[in-house]
């Protein structure tokens, strides 16, 4: 492993930061894109490495797809029996990071856990691939199995229940269909440079530990961290 890449990105000054971090995501969203960056183009949406913690206080992280980004926060679709899901329902606190390594740029969120609203989640599972959405009343994910033979036998199950007739009422939402956004109460712009002499920019939600509306200029309050 070499350490000796410098990171030589433009950085982040003050003078430049969005007046909100709604803003400053959507900005370097666009430029990400602008720029082709790796998941930028991508239909797929863009990995968030997404934290929560266990019954013990133990973390766990795991990686999902932003599928939703609004000023409530960046959100994702799940199983609601899933071991996050569970997690969430304990306790709702979580923390999550999506980044452009070739941009040297990542945005660092710590928040809550709220549950996505059923039309958001209807609306999209239907424009979900027909297998994906049969894939969703499989899986019961994170829940152990013998082998996957049992889950493509569960699979062809469901895919003769539901058959594919092309259309997105072909499949029915399951049950379990879940989503969660991240409310967040603290926003790292973090922006690499030479020499490790990295900008990290951090917007505090007012009401500390409360989540706040990420397009409210009034409700955050700047600081700037040590690299
Ligand atoms: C690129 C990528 C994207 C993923 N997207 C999702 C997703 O959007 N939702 C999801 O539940 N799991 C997604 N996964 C799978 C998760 O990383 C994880 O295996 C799964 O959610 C189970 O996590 P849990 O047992 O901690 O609940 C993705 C994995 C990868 C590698």
């Amino acid at each position: 492993m070499t350490d000796r890449v410098e990171y030589l990105g433009e950085g982040l000054a003050e003078s430049d930061l969005a007046a909100t971090p709604f803003a400053q995501l959507s900005r370097w969203v666009q430029e990400a894109h602008a720029e082709g960056a790796r998941g930028a183009e991508s239909p797929e949406g863009l990995a968030l490495s997404f934290a929560t913690v266990d019954a013990d206080g133990a973390p766990d992280v795991r990686t999902v797809l932003m599928r939703f980004l609004d000023p409530r926060g960046p959100g994702f679709v799940t199983d609601g029996g899933s071991a996050k899901a569970r997690q969430l329902a304990a306790d709702p606190r979580c923390a999550a990071s999506l980044g452009w390594p070739e941009l040297f740029r990542v945005v660092r969120f710590r928040g809550v856990a709220q549950p996505i609203e059923p039309e958001l989640l209807a609306a999209y599972f239907a424009q979900r691939p027909w297998g994906s959405r049969i894939a969703a009343w499989a899986s019961h994910q994170s829940d152990p199995i013998g082998s996957r033979a049992v889950l493509m036998a569960e699979f062809d199950r469901y895919a003769a229940r539901f058959p594919d007739h092309g259309s997105p009422d072909d499949v029915p939402v399951p049950p379990t269909w879940a989503g969660f956004r991240v409310a967040p109460w603290e926003v790292e712009f973090w922006a690499g440079r030479s020499s490790r002499l990295h900008d990290r920019v951090v917007f505090t939600a007012a009401g500390a530990g409360h989540p706040s509306l990420l397009d409210d200029p009034g409700a955050w309050r700047v600081s700037r961290r040590q690299p």
